[in-house]
């Protein structure tokens, strides 16, 4: 399967995509991953998006599209991949399809997952990712068995940048002006399914796995 998940920050994609994607037996290709595993290992690619990942801003489509171009023509994606936090504006969609039209592929299903605002900044005031694997736990909803432990792999949790709360406002105001009209763009493509994101993890899952079992 190669599909997308989008919805706002904070609203599961990469919770919902690790699960999915191991029992998929597919890659999970999340563009905010790549970009953090660069910043903290100093690369040229790290620098130039360091600054607009602070500010909770898009980093520039042309530095975005060819690192996806790169990780989607690995090996392991050949046969499908979830990916999270690609594409985020209209743009990036229409790249996204230039690069299976070249690599031979289309999307199957893209899912979004709805929850609403107060949800959202609950979710990532709480929440600690590994530096190691990047796993995500939340102190309430999803707490690691020691603090500040990985459950996966034993890696150090911590608190991302971005989730200070003026940041997190300003990464909302993004997904609705530049992220939210892909909704309409793949509803046009036929592929779009939803779900509402809210209750348990698990129940999200079973959600989600219906919806992308019907949509695909
Ligand atoms: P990115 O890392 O993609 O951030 P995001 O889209 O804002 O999404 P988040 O990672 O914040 O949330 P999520 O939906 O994955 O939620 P999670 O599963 O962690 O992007 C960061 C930055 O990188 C961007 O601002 C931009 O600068 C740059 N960037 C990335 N992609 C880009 C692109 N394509 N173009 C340009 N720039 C790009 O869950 C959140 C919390 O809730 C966790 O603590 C989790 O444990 C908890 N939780 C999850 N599900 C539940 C549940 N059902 N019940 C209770 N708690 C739950
Ligand atoms: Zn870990």
């Amino acid at each position: 399967m190669r599909a997308v998940l989008v919805g706002p920050p904070g609203a599961g994609k990469g919770t919902q995509a690790q699960i999915l994607a191991s029992e998929m037996s597919i890659p999970k290709v999340s563009t905010g991953d790549i970009f953090r595993a660069n910043v903290s290992g100093g690369t040229e690619l790290g620098k130039q998006a360091k600054a607009y990942m602070d500010r909770g801003d898009l980093v520039p489509d042309e530095v975005t599209n060819a690192m996806v171009r790169d990780r989607l023509g690995q090996e392991d994606a050949k046969d499908g991949f979830l990916l999270d936090g690609f594409p985020r504006n209209v743009a990036q969609a229409e790249a996204l399809n230039k690069i299976l039209d070249d690599l031979g592929g289309r999307l199957d299903a893209v899912l979004e997952l709805r929850v609403d605002q107060e949800e959202v900044v609950k979710r990532l005031s709480g929440r600690r990712q590994c530096r190691n694997c990047n796993a995500v736990h939340h102190v309430d909803f999803e707490p690691p068995a020691a603090e500040g432990v990985c459950d996966t792999c034993g890696g150090e949790l911590f608190q991302r940048e971005d989730d200070r709360e003026e940041v997190v406002r300003h990464r909302l105001d993004v997904y609705r002006e530049q992220t939210e009209p892909l909704v309409s763009f793949y509803e046009g493509e036929g592929i779009l399914v939803a779900i509402e994101a809210t209750g348990s993890v698990d129940e999200v899952t079973e959600r989600a796995k219906a919806a992308l079992r019907s949509g695909a």
